[in-house]
């Protein structure tokens, strides 16, 4: 194993709480997640991993507790001041813009952060032109990054589901982020494509980004994440390397029923 300088906490949850109702989706939840490292957030349908990144990025109000960035505290900040510090988002259910080609999704994510006034755009001024230009290649670029150079000027929907899922990818990379939060980015892919995601996370990761995201994978996990963190029922299970916590005995009780079957699925793996 690669040994890396991972002393700094970029992004750390400290006692946070969020309940819907009665129900305590994140419930005093602290964790932290080491600068320039990919920590893979797992547990059971209903655990609040989704939750924990609408917390994040802004979407909701804490009700308790504390989320800094890089040591400053975000909670409050409205989704749209979060974003400009660098934290960006995939959702679980792909959302594209309809009727827009592969480009023009990943160029709307590149003026997500840029902050080109739509006015000197429709203006049409020299700069506004260049700004545009300069977008346009950057977008290609990061559609080559995730292997769809080739469809750029294609209808985004009419792509197949995993293309989908990288051009979500490829958006939020255009919104320059230091943070990166994947939720389930291999959700209805096959083994390669999964594999091709890992790999996609890797090299974020080497150019200096920072990766939370949200798998169910465990082969995944255990291959391309450096850190692993298992919730159940808004609590934190178990935080550390990806094989201490699938080895957990709470981990193999609340991820895939009695430990006995777990066994069995892991056989079948
Ligand atoms: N906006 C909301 N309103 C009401 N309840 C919510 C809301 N968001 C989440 N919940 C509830 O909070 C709990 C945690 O949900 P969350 O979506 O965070 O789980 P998850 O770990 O992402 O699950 P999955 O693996 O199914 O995506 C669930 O009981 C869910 O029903
Ligand atoms: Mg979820």
């Amino acid at each position: 194993m690669t040994m890396r300088t991972e002393s700094r906490t970029l992004l750390e949850l400290d006692a946070v709480r969020k309940s819907f109702g009665g129900v305590a989706a994140v419930a005093s939840l602290s964790l932290g997640v080491p600068a320039g490292s990919v920590m893979g957030l797992m547990g059971p349908n209903g655990a609040g991993k989704t939750t924990v990144i609408n917390l994040v990025t802004g979407m909701f109000p804490l009700d308790a507790g504390c989320i800094r960035l890089a040591g400053d505290d975000i909670q409050g900040l409205p989704a749209h001041r979060i974003a400009a510090r660098g934290i960006v988002r995939t959702y679980q259910n792909v959302r594209l813009f309809s009727g827009m080609t592969a480009l023009e999704q990943v160029l709307a994510g590149c003026f997500l952060r840029r902050g080109t006034s739509l006015f000197a755009s429709f203006l049409g001024t020299p700069a506004a032109r260049a700004a545009q230009a300069r977008a346009t290649e950057h977008a290609r670029h990061l559609l080559a990054r995730v292997g769809l150079a080739h469809r750029a000027d294609v209808l985004a929907e009419t792509l197949s589901y995993g293309e989908q899922r990288r051009i979500e990818i490829a958006r939020a990379l255009g919104a320059a982020p230091r943070l990166l939060l994947l939720d389930e980015p291999t959700a209805g892919m096959n083994a390669q494509e999964s594999a091709a995601i890992g790999r996609l996370v890797h090299e974020l990761r080497d150019a200096g980004l920072t990766v939370l995201m949200v798998e169910h994978n465990v082969r995944l996990v255990t291959e391309f994440c450096d850190h692993a963190a298992v919730m159940s029922f808004g609590r934190l299970l178990v935080a550390g390397t990806p094989a201490e916590c699938i080895a957990h005995p709470d981990v193999q009780t609340a991820y895939f029923g009695h430990s006995a079957d777990a066994e069995r699925i892991r056989a079948l793996r």
